[in-house]
């Protein structure tokens, strides 16, 4: 394993310079062997005729084993070169040459998954962000762009399926029962996307014609006995298409689009051009193993990596510091394609709740990054909700200020500019700035500094003048390495309720929308004014919301409710009951930490069977009813409480379900399934209401309702019936919890993705025990610590059982430590991801503090510790 914290020097955006060397042509030739993979790369090298000096050639690599260089097919000896410290370097070279490398590897032992490594079913690859010099010799950087030629050998029997990018253009067998295939790629492309396969894998196989006619080969490959989990994924991948030409005019421009499935694979998935390479989670689904929630993830990260072909591959990163260039705009453009697919209200709602759970304590705790970060360790660590998520909402917010009309002429320009390019994000903004004539330089600030911001409202009627006046102010928390921030351009977009609940108008000719105004937040404090407004209105602020800011705005409990049901604005009308819980959570921590009874107005009980028994969309109503998550609300605290937290939170569910129990029982039967299973948005809305209504009831810890639970658990057709019946069962007290998740176990043991489900499920438990039993199923034999989805599901959810892993007696704290410190020795990446679980341990009491620290410091000192984790924990004790 890599010993580098006797390095750790950071790597800085002001130090960028061009690459002295480009090199424009690739032939790789990858003979796999039972011991180890010769690869043998043949490299037309040239100095960058944009850079002048004569600097030495250096290439990146990690742990190759060099058999040969040579430079225009003469030999070096071993003085004419130097390896050291991951790095190749030979001092004088001519203006142009090739350079041939002979190295071997051992993709066998290769247990942190990033560049050429085995998995179950065979050898796969994972290059981004700097896979490549895992396997060859290489300028590893994604300003250097060139075409490849790949030719793979391997045994025939063993690995039948050979594949690289582009097109194939020969194969045939070899001696010994061995066989080769040959790929070219016609596309320029930085390494990070480069990809092969050799395995043994069935293959579903498809045509999609794009809109200039045009055929693509499409194909599916999965592990042998998962053809029938493929249809869904090869409908999105179609869907996908079809939306990119229709919203974005953007076609395929490849002959063959592969993308192949691994259950060994550190993250989601990875666009390499013509061949991507998924996590099987986000490939595999049938209605009996896969959830509604498994389906429309699945659509999402199949959109999201076809995206990417023209966000991330078409227009490139100019170095890893842009990564939010591809990534933030391919996350904006699959959660449109969502919200095109399925429900716009309710994919808004969950994005922001996931940024909320995930960005908003990353931006506020000691990984705070800008979206564009300015330095790093590790840029593994900078895979970050900040750099997707936020990233995304920075798009949006480019959208919501210029319209969409603009925007489209924006990303029309933008490719038109720099398609086959490495590009920055001052190029992005740049083609939006000029299609729209819009000045986004104030806009900036959204790259440049960590930190949500928070901006406060005041409103002010004069009934003379009948105006309304509207206050805001913008400030931002110091945040590592920032103490001042500079102010932020923030579209906040804005409506008024009147007394009747129906929007006040206040257009005027240029705005198409008359009742939401954007406006442009621009100074410390400034006020807008509305006029001709004939009552006091309930203003509905930071509509679909806008921004990602915190706002602040002293609503009563009954304007919240009057916004809960009546605002025009889906997101608001959900945003007003989260504000009204999360109030009523706050209070009641208060009140729990002077001695005091929880107390629970009967409005919020009227707010909510409003909702309940009110004519919404199932979908939204679920989303309406569900309480803000526990590390939401921490986020809102000073002091935390993980104790009292918790008992606040399910306080109030209990209140909701005795209040509500007879209407939580009718919808729960009159929303039985009235067909067969079908992934369609309605049907999926209905299955979520109900089962939060299943939920809901069962917080009532009755008999006759976990009798209930059991009998969907045993009768359900689907995976999401019968999984969220296993949740409400493996959250009750009582023995019918234990005796599900065996049931459960017993029949689902041949599938490895349903069985990370049912490690989270019991890793999430609130039930007490949860540290001894995770502990326990660490020595389950369907745990591997070698498997990322295993990691995932047991030990990164426990992790994120807010009260269980913050136990006062340090034992979550201590146990997860002993994991990412074994973990470290073998998967770095994924033991730093394991780490951020620590990220806000000085929020909580001295007493838990102090074991947080002592976990942390037991990593910090560890010999040998990886750099992605020492970045985190090295961080996190600042
Ligand atoms: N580019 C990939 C995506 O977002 C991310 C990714 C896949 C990745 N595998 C990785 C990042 C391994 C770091 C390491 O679509
Ligand atoms: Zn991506």
């Amino acid at each position: 394993m890599q010993d580098t914290t006797s390095d750790p020097t950071p790597v800085r955006l002001e130090d960028y310079t061009p690459p002295p060397f480009l090199i424009d042509d690739v032939r790789l030739d990858v003979d796999i062997r039972a011991e180890y993979a010769l690869v043998t790369s043949t490299l037309r090298v040239l100095r960058n005729p944009l850079v002048q000096g004569s600097a030495a050639l250096e290439l990146d690599g990690e742990d190759l084993d060099t058999q040969s260089v040579r430079v225009d097919g003469r030999l070096l000896q071993d003085g004419d070169y130097h390896v050291e410290a991951g790095s190749l370097s030979i001092n004088v070279v001519p203006e142009r040459f090739t350079l041939e490398t002979q190295v071997r590897i051992r993709p066998d032992q290769n247990t942190q998954l990033s560049g050429l490594y085995r998995s179950r079913d065979g050898y796969f690859t994972q290059c981004e962000p700097q896979g490549f010099r895992r396997i060859t010799w290489f300028i590893d950087r994604p300003d250097v762009m060139a075409r490849y030629a790949v030719t793979i050998h391997a045994d025939k029997a063993a690995f039948p399926v050979l594949l690289a990018n582009g097109n194939p253009v020969g194969a045939g067998d070899e001696p010994d029962g061995r066989h080769y295939a040959r790929w070219e790629d016609p596309f320029r492309k930085p390494c990070y996307l480069f990809a092969m396969v050799a395995g043994k894998l069935d293959v579903l196989r498809d045509r999609y014609r794009t809109a200039s006619g045009r055929e693509v080969q499409l194909a599916i490959y999965v592990e042998p006995g998962k053809l029938d989990q493929c249809a869904h994924a090869m409908a999105a991948l179609k869907k996908s298409m079809r939306w990119d030409e229709q919203r974005f005019g953007l076609e395929c421009d490849l002959d063959h689009y592969m993308i192949v499935a691994v259950g060994d694979f550190n993250m989601g998935a990875m666009e390499n051009k013509g061949l991507n390479i998924f996590n099987t989670k986000y490939v595999l689904a049938r209605a009996d193993v896969a959830t509604d929630v498994d389906f429309e993830n699945i659509d999402r990260v199949v959109a999201h990596e076809y995206f990417h072909n023209w966000t991330g591959n078409r227009v490139t990163c100019r170095d890893w510091f842009q990564l939010s260039l591809k990534e933030g705009l391919t996350v904006f453009r699959d959660q449109e394609f969502g919200a095109d697919t399925h429900s716009r209200e309710t994919a808004r709602i969950r994005e922001v709740r996931g940024l909320r759970a995930a960005q908003f304590p990353e931006d506020a705790g000691p990984m705070a990054h800008p979206v564009r970060p300015s330095t790093y360790l590790e840029i593994n660590n900078f895979y970050t909700a900040t750099v997707y998520e936020k990233g995304a909402e920075v798009v949006r917010m480019i959208q919501t200020l210029i319209g969409r009309e603009a925007f489209r002429r924006g990303m029309d320009l933008y490719f038109a500019r720099h398609d086959g390019q490495a590009v920055t994000c001052d190029d992005f903004v740049a083609a939006m700035a000029d299609a729209a004539g819009f000045d986004f330089e104030p806009f900036m600030t959204w790259y440049s500094q960590a930190g949500t911001p928070k901006v406060t409202a005041r409103g002010e009627y004069d009934s003379r003048k009948r105006c309304y006046a509207l206050t805001l102010t913008q400030s931002c928390a110091p945040s590592p390495g920032q103490s001042e921030k500079e102010s932020y351009l923030i579209p906040v977009a804005v409506g008024l309720l009147g007394p009747d609940g129906k929007d006040m108008l206040f257009g005027n000719e240029a705005d198409p929308e008359p009742k939401t105004r954007v406006l442009q937040l621009l100074e410390p404090e400034q006020t807008f004014v509305f006029e001709n407004i004939d009552a006091p209105p309930v203003p509905s602020l930071l509509r679909n919301f806008s921004a990602p800011v915190v706002l602040e705005c002293d609503y009563t409990i009954a304007e919240l409710a009057h916004l809960m049901a009546h605002d025009s604005d889906p997101f608001n009308r959900w945003e007003a009951g989260q504000r009204l819980y999360g109030q009523l959570v706050r209070a009641a921590v208060a009140n729990l930490a002077r001695g005091q009874a929880p107390e629970w107005p009967m409005s919020v009980l009227d707010a909510a069977r409003k909702v309940l028994v009110g004519s919404g969309e199932p979908a939204f109503i679920a989303e309406a009813l569900t309480l803000p998550s526990e590390p939401t609300l921490a986020e809102q605290m000073e002091v935390v409480d993980p104790e009292r937290l918790y008992e606040a939170r399910t306080g109030l569910a209990r209140f909701l379900a005795h209040g509500l129990e007879a209407e939580f029982a009718r919808r729960y039967e009159a929303l039985a399934p009235a067909g067969p299973y079908s992934t369609e948005t309605e049907e999926v809305g209905r299955r979520a209401l109900r089962n939060l209504c299943l939920a809901y009831l069962n917080e009532l810890d009755r008999q006759d309702y976990r009798s209930v639970a059991r009998r969907q658990f045993d009768s359900a057709d689907n995976m999401t019936d019968q999984f969220a019946a296993l949740a409400v069962l493996a959250n009750a007290p009582g023995p019918e919890g234990d005796a599900a998740l065996d049931a459960f176990y017993e029949r689902w043991q041949a599938e490895d993705l349903v069985v990370d489900k049912w490690f989270a499920v019991q890793a999430s438990s609130r039930l007490p025990g949860r540290l001894e039993r995770v502990e326990r199923l660490t020595s389950h034999p369907a745990f591997d610590l070698r498997t990322p989805n295993k990691v995932y599901s047991l030990l990164r959810t426990f992790g994120a059982n807010h009260r269980h892993f913050h136990s006062a007696d340090g034992g979550g704290y201590r146990f997860l430590a002993s994991q990412i410190a074994r973990l470290d020795a073998m998967n770095p990446q994924v033991a730093a991801r394991l780490a951020r679980a620590f990220d806000r341990w000085r929020r909580f009491d001295a007493v838990r503090q102090g074991h947080a620290k002592a976990a942390l410091e037991s990593l910090h000192r560890l010999e040998g510790l990886s750099r992605d984790v020492f970045e985190v924990v090295d961080k996190a004790l600042r």
